[in-house]
């Protein structure tokens, strides 16, 4: 194996920066030129892509995004599309690709390999919802991020005795919203994942503050509908004063904790160890602490599940 390419696509999330940084490391060390995809797959569709040195991935660690851009491509969703951007490869000499994405990233790696591309995925999204890996690149920050956004909520609604509901991203899934509101005390958690009684809800934050609870955080996955349309609801039903709060994008960025930057960084060099040992239409991720390689049509084709011990905890300490 002489060339190999790397790529972000997308959503961006803290770490991805490390992943890239550590593939181009390893695979030069390895004696494997690397090529730098723009954009995702809209850049191997339109061939816009850069040799990379080592020094091209110097001061990136510490930084949130993608210094490559990352992209939601709609043309590589169809096979025209996706043979142009294989031709693109083949005639550059690359022969394998990392692609560092979520789902529907990791989707079109399979589709990709198809083509004659060989494939590593890692699993980069905020969101942790790949199948197969305990956590993805960007998790960690991500939830950081939001127990900083509930305990500064802590501070004003503890003051004003408030009801503050918090939305966090996820897409359709609770993983964000659940490990956040565990770790920063929610009183209560609604995640796609499990049923959501907005009149138990109610009922809930009525007996809790008649209990002697002079506030409550109420978690809401954006999954499960918009925390305005629930703030107003509980304001309309308890009589509670309530703000709501909608996280949005800060979730996606920041310098990646250590956790990521770790996981990032030993992925990355299992995946490029992996293109030159043969392997392909692998997915590298982290169970129980270790390095797993898990394949790629089985991380596709399940749906990651919550840990509802997890959820139980949570539910239990916020009483
Ligand atoms: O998948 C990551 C994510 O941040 C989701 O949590 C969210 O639903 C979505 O991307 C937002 O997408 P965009 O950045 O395109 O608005």
């Amino acid at each position: 194996l002489k060339r190999i390419a790397v790529m972000t696509s997308g959503g961006d999330s803290p770490g991805m920066n490390a992943a890239i940084r550590a593939v181009v490391r390893v695979a030069i060390h390895e004696g494997v030129e690397v090529w730098g995809i723009y954009n995702g797959y809209a850049g191997m569709y339109e061939d816009n892509m850069v040799k990379l040195e080592s020094r091209s991935v110097g001061d990136i660690l510490h930084r949130g995004g993608t210094f490559l851009g990352t992209a939601r491509c709609e043309i590589f969703k169809t096979l025209e599309g996706r043979q142009k951007a294989a031709e693109n490869l083949k005639r550059r000499g690359i022969e394998g690709v990392v692609i560092i994405g979520g789902d529907g990233s990791l989707t079109g790696a399979q589709l990709l390999s198809e083509l004659g591309i060989a494939v590593v995925g890692l699993p980069g999204t905020i969101d942790n919802d790949i199948w197969g890996t305990d956590y993805t690149i960007g998790f960690d920050t991500a939830i950081n991020t939001v127990v900083e956004a509930i305990n500064k909520l802590r501070d004003t609604a503890s003051s004003h005795g408030r009801v503050m509901v918090l939305e966090v991203m996820g897409r359709n899934s609770g993983w964000i919203a659940m490990t956040a509101g565990l770790a920063g005390g929610a009183e209560q958690i609604l995640i796609p994942e499990m049923t959501v009684n907005l009149d138990d809800l109610c009922t809930k934050l009525s007996k809790s503050r008649d209990a002697g609870k002079k506030y409550s955080i109420v978690v809401v996955a954006e999954g499960v509908g918009s925390a305005v349309t629930i703030g107003e609801k509980i304001a309309k039903d308890t009589g509670l004063d309530t703000r709501v709060s909608v996280l949005g994008h800060i979730q996606r960025g920041g310098s990646p904790s250590v956790f990521d930057r770790i996981l990032a960084s030993t992925l990355a060099e299992h995946a490029v160890m992996a293109l030159i040992s043969g392997i392909s239409n692998v997915l590298f991720g982290s169970k129980n602490g270790a390095v797993v390689a898990i394949d790629l049509v089985d991380a596709i084709g399940h749906k990651r599940t919550i840990d509802t011990s997890t959820f139980r905890l949570a539910t239990l300490l916020s009483k």
